[in-house]
């Protein structure tokens, strides 16, 4: 069976975008017109999920809202034969179902996996994180899930970073070449430079097969008190095909301050509607 359903992690405390983020979760700060999150599950519809599970913690009334149908909004905007900020506003909510699930505590991405084993039946799934933005054609999700077809089995989208950046992600060590396949035998979160295996860094896309639950039931908290999902995959190692994916296309992580704001102006670059008065603008204030 293929992947259908989709769980978006968006309840962590983003702390390092405070004070922004202190009552309103970081997947829903703007990207030049829309919350981050909106980017993440337009890849998903545009990659034939439709059903979407959003895990959300605290200030979670802005996602619920964002991605509901708002019929005086609407009927403002029909009233003033408005059509196109219509169509834009309705595409939000039309498409694929949208579920809520509230992580109580933010324990960590593997606990808030964790909390989607209900709604996710038995059948494999993939995970997108809500505050990383992928920009690729076919959608990234899609070619991840293409790989899943014919290989099945947990796979995780990978990024080749610089020696600087190595220690911020989860690292993988290749031990063989299947296509476009990448079996991994091992993985280390936030690696030293010298302890890492490879300069493969895991971002923000994953297809999870079901045995992913009773791992996360297995691991221990890491030393923040934080149930990690790598340590969970790391877990299935030996019982479960992991496989790595260098997807094709760009990243945005909209986690921290630089990464937010060159992730604005890259986006906003890409628009037609901005780019020429964004490019003079910038242009301008390098020369200044
Ligand atoms: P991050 O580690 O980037 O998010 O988690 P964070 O903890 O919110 O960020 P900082 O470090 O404090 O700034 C990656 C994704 O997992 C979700 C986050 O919302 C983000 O989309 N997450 C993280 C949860 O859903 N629950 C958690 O307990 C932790």
């Amino acid at each position: 069976m293929s992947i259908s359903k989709v769980v978006i992690p968006a309840a962590g405390l983003g702390t390092r975008l405070l004070p922004a983020t202190k009552s309103q979760p970081k997947e829903m700060l703007p990207v030049v017109d829309r919350p981050a999150i909106q980017y993440v599950v337009e890849e998903a519809k545009a990659s034939g999920i439709d059903d979407i599970l959003i895990i959300t913690g605290r200030g979670k009334r802005t996602l619920e809202d964002h991605f509901d149908r708002s019929i005086e909004l609407e009927r403002h905007l029909e009233a003033k034969g408005d059509m196109a900020k219509l169509a834009a506003v309705r595409s939000i909510s039309d498409g694929p179902a949208t579920y809520f699930i509230r992580q109580k505590e933010p324990k960590g991405l593997g606990h808030a996996v964790l909390c989607a084993e209900k709604h996710m039946a038995d059948q494999s799934f993939a995970v997108m994180l809500g505050d990383d933005i992928f920009v690729s054609e076919p959608p990234a999700i899609a070619q991840m899930i293409e790989l899943y077809n014919n290989n099945p089995g947990i796979i995780i989208a990978l990024q080749e970073v610089s020696d600087s950046q190595i220690p911020l992600y989860g690292i993988v060590s290749v031990c063989k070449k299947q296509g476009k396949a990448l079996l991994i035998d091992d993985l280390v979160e936030k690696p030293s430079l010298k302890a890492a295996p490879s300069n493969l860094a895991i971002v923000g896309r994953y297809i999870l097969t079901p045995e992913i639950f009773d791992a996360l039931k297995s691991i221990e908290a890491d030393k923040k008190g934080e149930f990690q999902l790598t340590d969970a995959i790391r877990y299935l190692m030996g019982s479960v095909p992991i496989y790595g994916y260098k997807f094709t296309g760009c990243r945005y992580d909209v986690g921290s301050k630089l990464t937010y704001l060159t992730t604005n102006i890259e986006l906003a670059l890409m628009r037609d509607d901005l780019r020429d008065d964004l490019r003079k603008f910038l242009t301008e204030l390098i020369n200044d």
